[in-house]
């Protein structure tokens, strides 16, 4: 039997904690990078995951990824390529799996699987839904909620975005649903341990609900000190980011379901609190994804 799971975004934050979860419950995992020498590649490849080269802009680079695979992991970060290559990329890692007679596609997408939110990057991931359930794969889509790592990665700005521009947007008491990208990685696990469960279901995940302001006390409580803010005008921000300015207006109109934090645990029982993983965060010193593998 194949046992082999191709691994997109292993890098990243939910491709690198998926590779971790898989490769713990007994998959071999193969993951794809445009460079496999950079620090994070190397990390993953010292850890057992079979690195290979490849690249979405082009096909050629990833035909042999594709060999004597059961399944693929699917995710593509807009903020990286552009909406347009978004979907070009998605679709392109579809095809290929219904070529190469994948049992398993698990697709990351976000928001809520139509075009009604008017969010750019939730409609993309709609369309790349749809290649998906056209494709014939057996297929399993996953709608995180906003990832508790906007607190502490780097790569999210947090200081402006999550502890100044996100509470002017949508106010401090707003409750907002989080789930951990690690965690991400657990269900994901989860789901290609039980096909029969998870093959064609469409999974919202959350694993806790905290504003602003209760996400800023956990951070003082455990850090002992508040989360720095660069100060930055609302206005300037909608002008720069279009796309996450409206995401944050969807959400004050978006009442997530609250039992999806039930489900999510059903899947997974251990995924983290938002407290219990800020301290996690605070023990292993998180920086960024490369981190992952420590975690
Ligand atoms: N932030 C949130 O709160 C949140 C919540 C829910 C969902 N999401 C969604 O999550 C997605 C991002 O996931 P993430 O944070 O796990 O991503 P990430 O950490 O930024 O990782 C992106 C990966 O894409 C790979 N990549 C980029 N261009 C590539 C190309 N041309 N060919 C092959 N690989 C390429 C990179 O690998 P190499 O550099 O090694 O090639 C990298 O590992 C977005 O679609 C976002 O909308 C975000």
């Amino acid at each position: 039997m194949k046992n082999t799971v191709l691994v997109f975004g292993v890098t990243g934050r939910q491709g690198g904690a998926t590779a971790m979860h898989l490769q713990k419950a007994g998959w071999k995992v193969r993951g794809v990078s445009r460079n496999p020498k950079m620090e994070n590649a190397k990390k993953l490849a010292a850890a057992g995951i079979e690195m290979v080269k490849g690249d979405l802009d082009d096909p050629e680079s990833l035909k042999g990824a594709f060999t004597e695979v059961h399944g693929v992991f699917s995710v593509q970060n807009p903020w990286i390529t552009g909406l347009k290559k978004e979907v070009e990329h998605g679709r392109r890692i579809v095809d290929m799996a219904a070529d190469a007679g994948v049992k398993h596609l698990v697709y990351a997408s976000a928001g809520t699987g139509d075009k009604t939110t008017g969010v750019p990057h939730f409609n993309t991931k709609v369309e790349i839904e749809e290649s998906v359930k056209a494709s014939g794969v057996p297929f399993t889509i996953l709608r995180s909620a906003s990832f508790m790592e906007l607190m502490r990665d780097k790569d999210f700005l947090p200081p402006l975005v999550m502890w100044n521009v996100m509470p002017k947007i949508i106010g401090y008491d707003f409750p907002v649903m989080w789930i951990s990208a690690v965690d991400v990685g657990a269900v994901t696990a989860a789901v290609f341990n039980n096909p029969k469960e998870y093959a064609g279901k469409e999974l919202h995940l959350a694993a806790d609900k905290k504003s602003v302001k209760e996400c800023r006390e956990i951070y003082r409580s455990v850090y002992g000190k508040p989360p720095k803010r660069i100060p930055a005008p609302a206005w300037l921000f909608k002008l720069m980011q279009k796309d996450l300015y409206k995401m944050f207006l969807w959400m004050l109109e978006h009442r997530e379901r609250e039992s999806i934090i039930e489900d999510t645990r059903k899947i997974h029982p251990d995924a983290l609190t938002l407290e219990e993983w800020m301290k996690k965060m605070k023990e292993i010193d998180y920086p960024s994804p490369a981190a992952v593998q420590d975690f």
